[in-house]
């Protein structure tokens, strides 16, 4: 009997057993792990019988694993990257990254096409739901513990979509045009940090070219920003068709593309022989790529007994219990009159529901496009809300007797709305809802608003006649119990804005010209990102521009109070040091409760021009009532750089800097100075 292959001992290392395999490998077998299986099955890479090497396993995506793409399955539908964004809180991360890859282990898939993490520029981005942030800083945090925790599970993450693809409309076609200090500072900033801190074993490129160069043939992009100056040693995937109107095969291969999907159009066997007949790629590149590919194999098991694996689950009750959990935190409050929330069960008996999203479940097949998550079961808001009444409050269709009227208004997954492939058209609710609220508000004292959508919504027209407004996202499979936990205050409304709700369009920076060469593109398909590194609230700060809620904001029902800004060292010498930033943060009212403790930075000495304040830490502590705890924020030194386009790299000055802390990026309560030399 013959010896096993080295590449199949499980105990060795795994890039020998890589070099092992790779030996083995024909042209042509290096050729055909390339690209997908072909027309019938677009999530899978075909297997190699010879060497007994499996088909390689992709599923989507951001909020759970896709129906669409795990043969049919319902799975857990996770709350949108947004909410889980809103709830600044990295360890939840951890945990939703762990359960999407025990999901993923549980159908059976190696690569998990998540996250999502484009910056949010423009708030009709028909995605803006599956991503985290205006802000680089709060993206990185949350994404490098979800790569971890994905991972931690022998499962790839996929970070996507590399890069600047801020907006869905001509995302095909469109080139996003970026000088090299914003390309860097703010659009690839939070993929470096992840790729640096996370190792994430593989890459999704974007379907647009960025500075007139497809993302997937994009050398600069790929090959020497990602993977030589960042040590990317994972694969680089195509979005899927991503490669049709590349020039051609070899520059796909010499910008480091391992991966074409959903089926050969640059790969096809007879354009790979050819372009490496006529010499237009070497076999060291080839290599290269195909290297990286058994690499990311080898790493999620895919070669080992299922023994020696982690095991995996879904739809269990600790992922349903965490997507509530999630959900629940991930909720901002934005305005609460007179405290009219939360809502004492025992005092209402009466409620009246009202809005189109009151029953709607949103875990539908392709709704909304390759995220959606199909889930074995979804509880809407009315059924949340009619199981807290049952035998204590009567839920009445339109009483005007009612003691609160709620009502679920926002937006859906349809085109128009969050949605891939198209923009949103406006920031307004449509005609229809604002109505429905005035109407609504103009019968009842005590109207609250609930809005299930994931990206800002201008209000101003219909905010001030109502009491409340809660911004409860999309949150998954357990968004009815949820919000009415949140609602009634069995939970804490401890979310915070990942991104500023400008008060109309025009003021947000991609819109604040109006001339379609900054949003959607002019007649070239051009999109000039003119307002260079002022993105979201850098945006706001800097044009003094006041927002309807700023970055950071988040209302609870309880109070904090700080303490004074204290520095444990005022001088920072190094690019490695870290600047610890204590501060006391007390509950003083009656009820427990989060606060999340923003750190932003300014650097008052710079040569270049910087924003007023970028995010750089922040905590989020957990306080009883009268409870006083003693918070430390971290800053890693490296946080207070700037790209500098004269060395091509990240640079932190000499000079003063000044630290605000605060409850949001318009709400200071503290400062601090300290200088680097
Ligand atoms: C999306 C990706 C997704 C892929 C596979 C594309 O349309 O942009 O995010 O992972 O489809 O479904």
């Amino acid at each position: 009997m013959s010896e096993a292959p080295f590449y199949l001992n499980e105990n060795a290392e795994i890039e020998e057993r890589v070099s092992d395999l790779l030996k083995r490998l024909t042209l042509k077998e290096k050729f055909r792990l390339l690209t997908s299986h072909g027309r019938l099955r677009i999530y899978t890479t075909p297997p190699i019988k010879r060497l007994a090497i499996p088909s390689f396993k992709t599923s989507d995506g951001p909020l759970g694993v896709a129906m669409h793409s795990s043969g049919f399955k319902k799975n857990t539908r996770f709350p949108a990257t947004i909410s889980l964004a809103a709830t600044w809180n990295r360890t939840l991360a951890r945990d939703v990254g762990i359960a999407m890859g025990e999901e993923m282990r549980a159908v059976g898939r190696q690569i998990l096409l998540a996250p999502g993490m484009n910056i949010a520029r423009t708030p009709l981005n028909g995605r803006t739901f599956e991503y985290f942030s205006e802000d680089p800083y709060l993206t990185k945090e949350l994404t490098v513990p979800i790569v971890e925790g994905i991972q931690s599970m022998r499962v790839a993450a996929c970070l996507k979509h590399y890069a600047a693809n801020n907006q869905e409309t001509n995302r095909r076609s469109s080139s996003s045009e970026i000088d090299e200090r914003t390309l860097h500072e703010i659009y690839l900033r939070a993929f470096r940090g992840t790729v640096k801190e996370a190792n994430p074993w593989s890459i999704m490129t974007a379907y647009n070219m960025v500075n007139g160069v497809f993302a997937c043939e994009n050398k600069y992009l790929l090959r020497e920003t990602l993977m030589d100056t960042w040590g990317f040693d994972g694969l680089v995937m195509t979005d899927w068709f991503a490669s049709r109107g590349n020039k051609n095969t070899e520059d796909c291969i010499n910008a480091g593309l391992s991966l074409e999907m959903p089926w050969p159009s640059k790969y096809k066997m007879k354009s790979l022989e050819k372009a490496y007949r006529e010499g237009k790629f070497s076999d060291e590149i080839l290599d290269d790529l195909v290297r990286r590919n058994l690499r990311a194999m080898l790493r999620t098991g895919l070669f080992d007994s299922p023994e020696t694996q982690p095991q995996g689950s879904r739809n269990t009750s600790e992922h349903q219990t965490l997507v509530r959990r999630v959900a629940e935190e991930g909720m901002v409050l934005l305005k609460n009159k007179d405290n009219i929330l939360p809502l004492d069960i025992d005092a209402t008996r009466r409620i009246s529901l009202h809005g189109p999203n009151m029953r709607k479940k949103f875990g539908r097949l392709l709704s909304g496009g390759s995220s959606a998550v199909s889930p074995p079961y979804e509880i809407t808001p009315f059924e949340g809300i009619r199981a807290k009444c049952h035998g204590k409050a009567e839920i009445v269709p339109n009483g005007t007797l009612a003691d609160v009227a709620i009502i679920f208004a926002g937006l859906d997954h349809g085109r128009g709305g969050d949605s891939e492939s198209k923009d949103r058209e406006s920031l307004n609710l449509d005609e229809k809802q604002v109505n429905m609220i005035k109407n609504v508000a103009g019968n009842h004292k005590n109207t609250i608003v609930c809005l299930i959508a994931g990206s800002p919504i201008a209000m101003e027209e219909w905010i001030d006649d109502v009491e409340a407004v809660m911004m409860c996202w999309y949150g998954g499979m357990e968004a009815g119990h949820a919000i009415t936990n949140v609602l009634f205050g069995d939970a804490d409304p401890s979310g915070r804005l990942p991104l500023t709700f400008p008060r109309k369009l025009e003021d947000s920076p991609a819109h604040g010209t109006g001339n379609p060469r900054n949003y959607p593109g002019d007649e070239e398909k051009k999109v000039y990102y003119d307002e260079g590194i002022f993105v979201g609230y850098r945006w706001f700060d800097e044009k003094g521009i006041e927002p309807l809620f700023p970055f950071g904001f988040g209302l609870s029902y309880t109070k904090f109070e700080f303490g004074p800004v204290q520095l444990k060292q005022n001088t920072l010498h190094s690019p490695e040091d870290t600047l610890r930033v204590d501060v006391d943060v007390t509950n003083i009212g009656y009820r427990a409760g989060s606060e999340v403790i923003q750190v932003y930075a300014k650097d008052l000495e710079s040569t270049v021009e910087r924003p007023p304040k970028e995010l750089v830490g922040f905590e989020k502590v957990w306080l009883e009532p009268r409870e006083k705890k003693a918070v430390s924020i971290f800053i890693k030194t490296e946080e207070l750089s700037f790209y500098d386009t004269t060395k091509h790299d990240w640079k932190i000055e000499q000079g003063k800097f000044n630290l605000l802390v605060g409850r949001s990026s318009r709400n200071i309560v503290g400062e601090a100075q300290f200088s680097y030399q």
